[in-house]
């Protein structure tokens, strides 16, 4: 873990109004494709890093904790893998118990720790944000020895976090199901200390297969979410028709639709090959099957627990000895090669949402949720649920979709910076 203090704290300075004992403790992660989040410092030309970020954050005030995170890949010298889920979790969670532990030590209020991180990352700060002390962590943390403390949080920063996994399949085919082509970029050379790492573009057509799994998971789309009980800013429940359509797409369009005025009332422009309908400067519309044209299906079918398993996340979800884990009973069925499902525990206690409703895991009061509105890593439909089931526990959400935004993080600093600023100054 790195810890780092804005100078001018060591010399009874303030910066921003705050001191070495009001400043907010920023703790960004590193995680990325659920891969290893090594600890990060400013200046670091090491991938990944979120080096700007940290620089930026100490400038602002904030006394900036970063602290390395286990991910899918790592193995120990037996080979063994040690770093598949919950790991990355339980490390966050012992990086925050530490600090507390030593706040007679350690500069910055440990009553406002807001951790931040981006798409696997931004999962792990949501889950982090929504699970505080939460049972299922308990024998990991003491394993690893971490301090007897508390690991909840004031806030929560996201950006386009890829969670809610086993949902996250039906939830893209809800939105992707009238697109049979994909396109995505590739990773053909990992990056190699300060080599960025190499991606080619991939296309494909979905098969016959892969089309009638996309319906068959859609229809499973409609059930989940009608049974989420979900409920608008106006008090009226959300839901979906057998076909898809329903309040909920048109919740989650209004999301995209507020989105291409505040770009319009910025002076950018709006392409009409978008679907969006603008009449004089305003927004009135939005062509639901053009939009999704216009951004294009990245993923096949399943989107996230493929069906050979070769995808990040069921790769997340292997042991010590195996490599990958299905974690859904539809992937765990029709699957194309050996494979177990995931102890459903395991896949319960890393989803955020598990504890938003529930007394076990205590959740952050303050979150702050940005999904780009080009975003096609995960559905739509996956952000517009944490932030509305958050809205609806009681919890202080601010949420976006930032306009012709591809899958992406720390891209608006300085408005983040406000919000943290606002909510720090409300205690
Ligand atoms: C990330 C992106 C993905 O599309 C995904 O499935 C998992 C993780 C990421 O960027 O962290």
């Amino acid at each position: 873990m790195n810890i780092f203090v804005p100078l001018a704290y060591y010399h009874q300075g303030t910066i921003n109004g705050y001191t070495a004992k009001t400043a907010p403790i920023f703790m960004p992660n590193t995680v990325g494709g659920y891969m290893p989040g090594p600890r990060d410092f400013p200046g670091n030309a090491a991938f990944p890093n979120n080096s700007t970020t940290i620089v930026k954050a100490i400038e602002h005030g904030y006394v900036v904790i970063s602290a390395g995170l286990r991910g899918r890949s790592l193995t120990d010298e037996t080979k063994r893998f040690i770093g598949k889920a919950p790991a990355f979790l339980v490390d966050m969670k012992a990086a925050i118990r530490y600090v507390r532990h030593n706040q007679q030590l350690i500069p910055g209020n440990v009553e406002q720790i807001i951790t931040n991180g981006t798409s696997a990352g931004g999962a792990t700060s949501a889950t982090v944000g929504t699970s505080g002390n939460a049972q299922f962590f308990e024998k990991y943390l003491q394993e690893l020895g971490a301090a007897n403390e508390s690991d909840a949080i004031y806030a929560a920063s996201c950006y386009c976090p890829i969670h809610n996994l086993e949902h996250a399949d039906a939830a893209y085919e809800w939105e992707f199901n009238n697109i049979t082509d994909w396109n995505r970029v590739q990773m053909v050379t990992p990056p190699h200390e300060t080599t960025p790492p190499v991606f080619k573009k991939i296309n494909g057509e979905l098969t016959a297969e892969e089309k009638d799994n996309s319906k068959i998971l859609k229809d499973e789309f409609v059930k989940y979410l009608n049974g989420l009980s979900l409920i608008d800013a106006n008090g009226n429940r959300l839901s979906l028709n057998a076909d898809g359509t329903g309040s909920f797409l048109e919740y989650v369009k209004d999301f995209i639709e507020q989105s291409a005025q505040k770009a319009l009332d910025s002076g950018q422009k709006i392409s009409a090959d978008t679907g969006v309908h603008v009449d004089s400067g305003v927004v009135n519309g939005l062509d639901w099957d053009k939009y999704l044209q216009f951004i294009t299906r990245m993923k096949g079918v399943p989107a996230f627990d493929d069906l050979k398993m070769q995808n990040p996340e069921p790769n997340l979800f292997g042991d010590g000895k195996t490599a990958s884990k299905h974690f859904t009973k539809f992937s765990q069925s029709n699957s194309q090669v050996k494979s177990q499902l995931a102890d459903s525990d395991l896949i319960k206690a890393i989803n955020p949402l598990t504890y938003i409703k529930s007394a076990d895991g205590q959740t952050a009061k303050y979150w702050r949720i940005r999904h780009g509105a080009s975003d096609r890593d995960t559905s739509f439909a996956i952000p517009v649920i944490l932030a509305t089931l958050l809205r609806n526990a009681g919890f202080d959400v601010d949420f976006a979709m930032p306009w012709a935004t591809p899958h992406s993080g720390d891209y608006d600093l300085r408005d983040l910076f406000t919000w943290i600023d606002k909510i720090c100054a409300k205690n």
